[in-house]
């Protein structure tokens, strides 16, 4: 099946029409269908001895990150510099921010700097769609808050197709801490969009109230939620965006909530793909054994995170495709 195309719909050809990927949650299915057939032509590139193609040469991708990241920061550093983008990184803490400069006043200094693509982290939800509607440069959110992480679920998508062959119709559980999880939240919204059963599982304290009207089914139950998943999610305990301690100890919570082997061999199917968006505690909600084992997809989670970022740098770009022969 074409990424996109529908079950049971006709091949149909799209274009992208938005300045910015904000979340998943704005986005039809076929967009996000768009988006992965992209990333699935950009793949290959960094499989090359040059892993290099000029598609986004002349244009400039600035990342600013407000919190940390190994993962999210590198891979579009990353993933602009094998399109040819020129990149800068901006440290928020050494920047003119730390003297008491508003973002909004950095951001239009950035754009007087000529400047294409923002790619924004932050820890407050809605900073990157407030700084899109300020910008005329694209903009990206490299999560923001508990919000949304667009590219950490398209690029969970894109490891879904490629191992699964497909997402309509899958059972993928999500366990862990979904209350604070941006995650969980871009997550649900794409696999749903695409068809997939979604269960999530924490402990109730890390459960967001009325989590079902997003179309999930919500269990306690650990080994429930691990029986007749295809895919299981796990996710740490984001304790920085927690002000009051809710969960009893982590010992506890790898008592009731933690994947190891005992407990995937009881419970799960025999295909199961272990996901985790990093990074991970292990011994916390995976133990080195699951994290470290055959049904562990984390790396490759990795590896097409670059090709996702390819992807979105390129159609928030508006780059015209430069076609293989003067790639
Ligand atoms: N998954 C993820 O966002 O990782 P980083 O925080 O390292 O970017």
């Amino acid at each position: 099946m074409s990424l996109l195309t529908a079950p049971g719909q006709a091949t149909q050809t799209l274009q992208w029409t938005k300045k910015d990927l904000l979340g998943l949650r704005t986005l039809s299915a076929d967009e996000i269908r768009l988006i992965l057939q992209t990333a699935e032509s950009f793949r290959e590139i960094s499989l090359r001895p040059i892993k290099k193609v000029p598609t986004l040469r002349g244009k400039t991708v600035v990342n600013l990150f407000f919190e940390p990241s190994t993962r999210t920061r590198i891979s579009f550093e990353l993933a602009a510099k094998r399109l040819s983008a020129d990149i800068v990184n901006i440290a928020t803490h050494s920047s003119s921010l730390s003297k008491g400069e508003t973002i909004l006043d950095t951001v239009h200094n950035l754009e007087a700097l000529k400047v294409d693509i923002l790619v924004i982290r932050h820890a407050a939800a809605g900073v990157p769609a407030l700084i899109a509607s300020q910008a005329t440069s694209a903009v990206i959110n490299a999560g923001d808050g508990a919000h949304e992480h667009p590219t950490q679920a398209l690029l969970d998508l894109f490891t879904i197709q490629e191992k699964k062959g497909r997402i309509d119709g899958l059972n993928v559980s999500i366990i862990g801490d979904i209350a604070h999880s941006r995650v969980a939240r871009s997550d649900i919204w794409g696999l749903t969009k695409l068809g997939a059963r979604v269960t999530v599982c924490g402990p109730p304290t890390l459960m967001p109230t009325q989590i079902e009207q997003l179309g999930v089914k919500v269990t306690y139950r650990v080994d429930e939620a691990i029986r007749d998943a295809d895919v299981l999610m796990l996710l740490r305990i984001q304790h920085e965006r927690q002000e009051t301690r809710l969960v009893p100890s982590l010992r506890e919570y790898r008592l009731r909530y933690g994947i190891d082997r005992d407990r995937l061999a009881a419970h799960a199917k025999p295909d199961v793909l272990i996901m985790h968006p990093g990074p991970v505690n292990r011994g916390v909600e995976l133990d080195s054994a699951v994290a470290d084992g055959p049904f562990s997809v984390i790396l490759d989670q990795v590896t097409n995170g670059l090709a996702v970022r390819m992807a979105a740098l390129y159609l928030v770009s508006g780059a015209p495709k430069v076609d293989e022969a003067e790639a």
